[in-house]
């Protein structure tokens, strides 16, 4: 008899455990959270692992009184180098004590009240890049600990992920962050090694599609240790020019932090910009905002730009034309509307003479048209914030080496 009943309570408690599993595991990414490429900025590119408190705190500030924040950025991302070398006694992560004296939440309720949003990131691995603990075998705990922490954003990297799948790990932590409740925008970093545009739609909001960015127009930078290259942001728009059909609304194609601020000319750091506009990547700074020029702060904020990064159709854009070291590079917009950007890669000066009825410019991926001969388009050039005729006569101008021209075509009604 006690036999029996012994058998009963176990087939019961059983059933009630794989129950219990079905109604609380959640699968996919958060719907809906990164409409249009997110904007914010990112503590990598400029600090490493060098970050605090009082970095974090300047930087929200900053991004408020400057206008940053007004012109559309809100995420505020610690990258790697926030925890300390070990998990604590019951496996959670600890932000490091030294760098962060009052708690992660401290700083994150500090970056809320100012009304910005909060990231931080991880790894799939067992370790970051930097050699802190990665969260293979920890991702329900940790999406656990970002809930509770109520971060808003989690950058997840690649390092040491030897002997895992790609997909299958990514699939793990959004499953894990969608099940522990909060809403996180989820950023794949896998570097493009495995076409992360291909699965990465119900996963991640966006997914990052190259190696690490470096601050320079078209060269590639290899680390002497180790056997890889950064990238210039040309080489980058080239590398992966072809994955724009994979790119929209909630699951953008990430060409990675900007580099604007760090280095380059003014007309390179305006170039890079204009590019990560027309290509809809997210728009996430990576400069020294407590050192930031007034060039490098109108570069970031011009809004004729970021209303051609954000627009609603989410449309990366593709090149139309090459000659001679002259690009032409084109973006479907919403309404009918188009953008344009003349590039010059060469390092000559350049003389545009574009006969908009001799190009007919047609987008194979999302079926977009612009037929120059049956209407007409006004023109407004974004950097110099006014009108400049319209496509009934050749747009005639000159560029400097590396610098850009950037216009909207707005179909004229009348
Ligand atoms: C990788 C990523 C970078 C940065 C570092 C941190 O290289 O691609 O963006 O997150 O790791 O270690």
């Amino acid at each position: 008899m006690k036999k029996i009943i012994l058998v009963i309570v176990l087939s019961i408690s059983g059933l009630g455990f794989s129950q219990g599993n079905t109604h609380t595991q959640a699968a996919g990414k958060f719907e809906g959270l990164a409409m249009t490429p997110p904007m914010g900025w990112n503590s990598w590119n400029t600090f490493e692992t060098n970050i605090d408190e009082k970095l974090v705190k300047e930087t929200a500030d900053i991004m408020v009184s400057s206008g940053m924040a007004a012109a559309g950025y809100n995420y505020i991302v610690l990258d790697d180098g926030w925890m300390t070398r070990e998990r604590d006694a019951n496996g959670d992560l600890v932000p490091d004590p030294v760098k962060f004296p009052n708690g992660m939440k401290a700083v994150i309720d500090y970056v809320h009240s100012k009304g910005l949003k909060f990231g931080l990131y991880n790894c799939a691995g067992t370790q970051t890049c930097a050699g802190y603990p990665g969260t293979r075998g920890y991702e329900y705990q940790d999406a656990r600990f970002y809930a509770k922490l109520g971060i808003d954003f989690l950058k997840y990297d690649w390092c040491n992920t030897q002997g895992i799948t790609a997909k299958e790990a990514y699939s793990t932590m959004s499953n894990a962050l969608k099940t522990a409740g909060k809403p996180i925008v989820f950023s794949l970093c896998e570097w493009g090694d495995n076409q992360p545009w291909e699965w990465g739609k119900p996963i991640g909001n966006l997914w990052r599609i190259s190696g690490d960015i470096y601050p320079c127009f078209d060269c590639e930078f290899k680390h002497e240790q180790g056997n890889w290259s950064s990238w210039g942001f040309m080489k980058i728009i080239e590398m992966r020019k072809d994955i724009r059909k994979y790119s929209g609304p909630d699951h953008w194609n990430d060409f990675d932090m900007m580099e604007v601020g760090d280095g380059m000319t003014n007309t390179e750091d305006k170039a890079h910009f204009t590019m990560w506009c027309m290509m809809a990547s997210p728009l996430i700074a990576g400069n020294d905002f407590r050192k930031m020029s007034k060039e490098t702060l109108a570069i970031l904020t011009n809004a004729a730009l970021i209303a051609v990064n954000q627009d609603e159709i989410g449309i990366q854009g593709f090149k139309y034309a090459a000659e001679d070291g002259l690009e032409v590079w084109v973006k479907p917009l919403s309404n009918g509307n188009w953008a344009i950007t003349f590039l010059n890669r060469s390092e000559r000066i350049k003389k545009i003479n574009f006969d908009w009825k001799k190009n007919t410019i047609k987008d194979v991926d999302f079926g977009y048209l612009a037929d120059f001969n049956s209407t007409v388009f006004k023109i407004t050039d974004l950097w110099k914030n006014k009108e400049t005729g319209n496509t009934r006569k050749n747009f005639i101008s000159e560029l400097a080496p590396h610098d850009v021209i950037a216009l909207k075509l707005t179909r004229k009604t009348e």
